[in-house]
C-alpha cells in the first residue's frame, strides 16, 4: 500500500471533516501518499482529485459539511460508470480508497468491487440518518439529533405560551433513529416513525388526554419517512379529529449543517484512523464501525442489505415518558 484516496459520498454529515483529517494524518504517519477525490463518485468517475497534505486538513475538525464535497451520482449505478471509475482509479495510481458515506455509498462500493479488480476499498459510516448496519452510530447523527432537540426546545417555548399543538418533522429517510432520540430528549408527547403504523386515532387521543390533565402544549415528532412533508397531512387529520388548531415545522436541511458535536468529532477521528489502519493491514470490501464500544469491520454487503434495528430499550420507554 503506497498511495490512497479519500472521498465523501451521499448526504454530507457533520464530522466527515474530522474523519478526513484523521485519515490523512494516519496515512502520512504510515508513509502513504494521500489524495482527496472531489464530489464523491462523480469525482471518482472523472478522476477529479486534489492533494491532501497536513496543510489541507489544518483547522477543519470543527467544520460541518465536507471539504471534499459530495454527490449522489446515478451513473455509478451503471456498469459503464463503474468501469470508468475503475479506469480513473488506475490512472490515479491508487492502492486503496477510504469511502465515507451511507448505505448508498457502500452499495456502490460492493458493485464496483464485483465489476473490477480495483484498489482496496474501506468504508466509514457517515449519515445523519444513522441507518447503516455495522455501527452503533454513524458520523453526523449526534450533531443532527442535537440540532433537532434544540429546535424542539425552542418550539416548546412558543407552544407553551400559546397552548398549541406542533408537529415537528425530522429527517432520517426510512429510519426513525433521529425522531426517536430527539423525541425522547425533547420530551415529545407523540412520535411518528417509519418502523410503526401511523395511528391518527392514537395520536389524537393521547394529545386530548394530555390537555385534559393540564398540559399546556403538545409536540409530535414526525420522521419524514419515504415522503418528506408527510407531517402536513398528519397534522391536518389530527387537527380535524380534535377540532384543534396545529402548526407544522419541517426542520429539513438545517439538521445537516453546523459544527459537529464532540461525539461526532471523536467518532469521525476514531473511524478515520481505523479505516486507514484497515487498509494497511490488507483489508478491503468492508466498513469500519463501532459496535458495543469495540471497533468492527463489516462486509459492505451487510451494511446495506441488513436492516439496522432501532434501540428497543428506547422504544419501550418512550410511551410512558411522554405521558
Ligand atoms: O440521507 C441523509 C438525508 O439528509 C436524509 O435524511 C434526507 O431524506 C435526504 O438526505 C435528503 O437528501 P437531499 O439532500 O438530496 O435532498
Amino acid at each position: 500500500m503506497r498511495r490512497i484516496g479519500i472521498l465523501t459520498s451521499g448526504g454530507d454529515a457533520p464530522g466527515m471533516n474530522a474523519c478526513i483529517r484523521a485519515a490523512v494524518r494516519t496515512a502520512l504517519a504510515n508513509d502513504l501518499a494521500v489524495i482527496g477525490i472531489r464530489r464523491g463518485y462523480t469525482g471518482l468517475i472523472a478522476g477529479d482529485a486534489v492533494p491532501l497534505d497536513r496543510r489541507a486538513i489544518r483547522n477543519t475538525i470543527h467544520l460541518g459539511g465536507t471539504i471534499l464535497e459530495t454527490s449522489r451520482n446515478p451513473d455509478f449505478y451503471t456498469r459503464e460508470g463503474r468501469l470508468r471509475a475503475a479506469a480513473s482509479i488506475e490512472r490515479m495510481g491508487l492502492d486503496g480508497i477510504v469511502l465515507i458515506g451511507g448505505e448508498g455509498t457502500f452499495h456502490g462500493a460492493s458493485l464496483l468491487a464485483a465489476d473490477a479488480d480495483t484498489a482496496a476499498l474501506v468504508g466509514v459510516p457517515g449519515s445523519i440518518d444513522n441507518d447503516v448496519y455495522g455501527t452503533d452510530y454513524c458520523i453526523g447523527f449526534d450533531t443532527a439529533a442535537n440540532c433537532a432537540v434544540e429546535a424542539i426546545d425552542r418550539i416548546r417555548d412558543t407552544a407553551r405560551s400559546h397552548e398549541r399543538l406542533f408537529f415537528i418533522e425530522v429527517m432520517g429517510r426510512t429510519a426513525g433513529f433521529l425522531a426517536l432520540e430527539s423525541g425522547i430528549a425533547g420530551g415529545a408527547e407523540e412520535l411518528v416513525i417509519p418502523e410503526e403504523e401511523v395511528s391518527i386515532a392514537r395520536i389524537s387521543e393521547r394529545i386530548r388526554e394530555g390537555f385534559t390533565i393540564g398540559k399546556k402544549s403538545a409536540i409530535v415528532v414526525v420522521a419524514e419517512g419515504k415522503t418528506p412533508g408527510v407531517s402536513f397531512e398528519i397534522a391536518r387529520e389530527v387537527s380535524e379529529r380534535l377540532n384543534f388548531e396545529s402548526r407544522v415545522v419541517v426542520l429539513g436541511h438545517l439538521q445537516r449543517g453546523g459544527p459537529p458535536t464532540l461525539r461526532d468529532r471523536v467518532l469521525g477521528s476514531l473511524l478515520g484512523v481505523a479505516a486507514v489502519e484497515a487498509l494497511t493491514e490488507g483489508r478491503s470490501g468492508c466498513m469500519v464501525g463501532e459496535v458495543g464500544g469495540d471497533l468492527a469491520c463489516t462486509p459492505f454487503e451487510d451494511t446495506w442489505q441488513k436492516k439496522k434495528p432501532l434501540d428497543e430499550k428506547l422504544r419501550r420507554i418512550f410511551p410512558f415518558l411522554s405521558e
